[in-house]
C-alpha cells in the first residue's frame, strides 16, 4: 500500500489526542466511577493502575503494531498479516463489535444529550424526583431515539469530513476542552462542604477489599475504558505518520484515560458525599439519577452554581462520549470505504443509516419493547453483553497471541522502534507480557465474568 496516498493523521499531537479521545468516553466518567463505588474506593483505583500499566498499555501497543504496520482498516489488516488464516476472523470481529457497540453507545450519548439540554434550560435545577424524569424519558418512545438520533448527526457530520479535517481536527478542539471542564468541575465539587469526606473514601485504601472479583473488574474496566481489543485503536494507527512513536504514544493516550477517570472520581465522589443519605454504589443511575438530586440539594442556596455544575458536566459526558462514538464509526466507515471503493460519505452515510436502526431497537427497549428479552435481557442488555462480555475479552487473547505468537518478533521490534532508529529497551518485558502474562490475565476475567 502506497502510503502517501492515504489520508492519515497530519500531527504526532493529533494522532494522540485523536487516540485519547477514543480512550476517554462513558466508560471514564460513568462506568469508572460506578465500579469505584461498588469495589471498595481506593483499593479499586490502586489494582486499576497497576492493570492500566502492566496489560493496557502493552495490549494497545500491539494494536499500534498492526494497524501501522499494515495500514489500512481492521478486517484488511489482519488479512494482509495471515492471509488464508483463522487469525483474519479477529478483524472481522472487530468491526463487527465496533459497530454493535456503536449502535447502544449512542442511546446513552443521547441520554447525555437530553440531559445537557435539560439543564441548559433550567430543568434539572427544579427539584424533581428525578428517578422519575429518568425513568419517564428512558421509556418514552421518540423523545431518547430523536436524541440519539441527534447524537448520531453529530458523529456523521465528523466522520463524513474525513481523517484531517473531521476527526482530527474535533479531537484538537474537543479534547482541550474536556479537560479544562475537569479542571474546573473539580475545584467545584472539592469546593463543596462535607467533600473531605470523599476525598477520604478515594485516597484511603483499605486492602482487605481487594478479592479476586475486585482485580477481574478492574482489568475488564481497563479494557474497556482503553479502547482495547475491538480494532478501534488498529485503525487509528492506520493513520499514524511513520515517525510517531508508539510506545510514547501508547504511554500518552493510557496517562490521559486513567487521568480523566481519576479525575471524574474527584467530581464525583466528593459530591455524593457532601450530601447526607446518597449511597454512592448507586450504581448506573449514578449519573442520571443520583447527581441531579446531589446538585440540587448541595447548591440550593447558590442555584447558579449548580446550574453551571451541572451543564458542565453533562457538557464533559457529551464531549467524552463523542469523541468515542468517532472512533467506533471510523473503524466501520474504514472498512466500508476500502473494501468497496466508495466514498466516504457514502460509506459514513450506510454506517450511519444502519447503526441508527438498531440504536431506535436498543432504545426502544427500555419503553414499548421491554417485554422483548432473550436470556432474560432486553435488546440493549443483550448487545452490551454479547460485545463487551463475549466478543471483547476473546478479542483481546487473540491480539495478544496473535502479536506475541505468529507475528514474526523482527517486524513487531521494528514497528515499535520505527525500523531500529528509536530504542525501546523495554521490548523484552513488552513481549513477555503480550506472550503470556496479558492473555491468561484476560483468559480469567473471561472465565469469571462468564461465570458470574
Ligand atoms: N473507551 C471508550 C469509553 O471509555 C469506549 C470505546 C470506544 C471502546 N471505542 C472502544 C471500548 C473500543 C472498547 C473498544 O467509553
Amino acid at each position: 500500500m502506497n502510503y502517501e496516498l492515504k489520508e492519515g493523521f497530519g500531527s504526532k499531537i493529533g494522532a494522540v489526542l485523536a487516540s485519547a479521545g477514543s480512550a476517554v468516553g462513558l466508560g471514564n466518567v460513568w462506568r469508572f466511577p460506578t465500579e469505584v463505588g461498588n469495589n471498595g474506593g481506593a483499593a479499586f483505583i490502586f489494582i486499576y493502575l497497576i492493570c492500566i500499566a502492566v496489560i493496557g498499555i502493552p495490549v494497545m501497543m500491539s494494536e499500534f503494531v498492526i494497524g501501522r504496520h499494515t495500514r489500512t482498516n481492521t478486517i484488511s489488516a489482519f488479512a494482509k498479516l495471515a492471509p488464508g488464516k483463522w487469525w483474519r476472523i479477529e478483524g472481522v470481529a472487530g468491526v463487527f463489535v465496533a459497530f454493535l457497540i456503536l449502535s447502544y453507545y449512542i442511546v446513552i450519548s443521547g441520554w447525555t444529550l437530553f440531559y445537557l439540554v435539560e439543564s441548559l434550560g433550567g430543568q434539572l435545577q427544579a427539584g424533581r424526583d428525578y428517578s422519575q424524569v429518568f425513568n419517564d424519558f428512558v421509556s418514552n418512545p421518540w423523545q431518547p431515539v430523536l436524541m440519539g438520533a441527534a447524537f448520531m448527526g453529530l458523529t456523521h457530520f465528523i466522520i463524513a469530513r474525513g481523517v484531517q479535517s473531521g476527526i482530527e481536527k474535533s479531537s484538537k478542539v474537543m479534547m482541550p476542552m474536556l479537560l479544562l471542564i475537569i479542571g474546573i468541575l473539580v475545584v467545584c465539587s472539592f469546593s463543596m462542604p462535607g467533600s473531605s469526606e470523599g476525598l477520604r473514601f478515594l485516597l484511603k485504601p483499605d486492602f482487605s477489599k481487594i478479592t479476586a472479583s475486585v482485580i477481574l473488574s478492574a482489568v475488564g474496566q481497563a479494557f474497556f475504558s482503553l479502547s482495547l481489543a475491538m480494532g478501534c485503536l488498529c485503525t487509528y494507527a492506520s493513520y499514524f505518520r511513520a515517525d510517531t512513536k508508539l510506545p510514547k504514544t501508547a504511554v500518552g493516550v493510557s496517562t490521559i484515560d486513567t487521568f480523566v477517570a481519576i479525575l471524574s472520581g474527584f467530581i464525583i465522589f466528593p459530591a455524593v458525599f457532601s450530601v447526607e443519605g446518597v449511597s454512592v454504589d448507586a450504581g448506573p443511575g449514578l449519573v442520571f439519577i443520583t447527581l441531579p438530586h446531589v446538585f440540587n440539594i448541595a447548591f440550593s442556596h447558590l442555584p447558579w452554581l449548580g446550574y453551571i455544575f451541572s451543564s458542565f458536566f453533562y457538557l464533559l459526558l457529551l464531549l467524552a462520549a463523542l469523541t468515542s462514538a468517532i472512533s467506533l464509526h471510523e473503524s466501520v466507515t474504514a472498512y466500508m470505504l476500502e473494501a468497496f471503493s466508495i466514498s466516504r460519505r457514502k460509506a459514513a452515510a450506510a454506517v450511519s443509516i444502519s447503526c441508527m436502526t438498531l440504536g431506535v431497537a436498543c432504545s426502544l427497549s427500555f419503553g414499548v419493547w421491554s417485554d422483548l428479552t432473550l436470556f432474560g435481557l432486553n435488546i440493549f442488555g443483550l448487545f452490551d453483553f454479547t460485545a463487551s462480555k463475549i466478543i471483547l475479552p476473546i478479542g483481546g487473547i487473540i491480539i495478544c497471541l496473535f502479536t506475541g505468537w505468529y507475528l514474526d518478533r523482527k517486524l513487531v521490534e521494528s514497528e515499535l522502534t520505527n525500523c531500529g532508529t528509536l530504542r525501546f529497551r523495554l521490548f523484552r518485558l513488552y513481549y513477555f507480557i503480550i506472550r503470556y502474562v496479558a492473555p491468561l490475565a484476560i483468559a480469567a476475567v473471561f472465565v469469571q465474568e462468564l461465570l458470574a
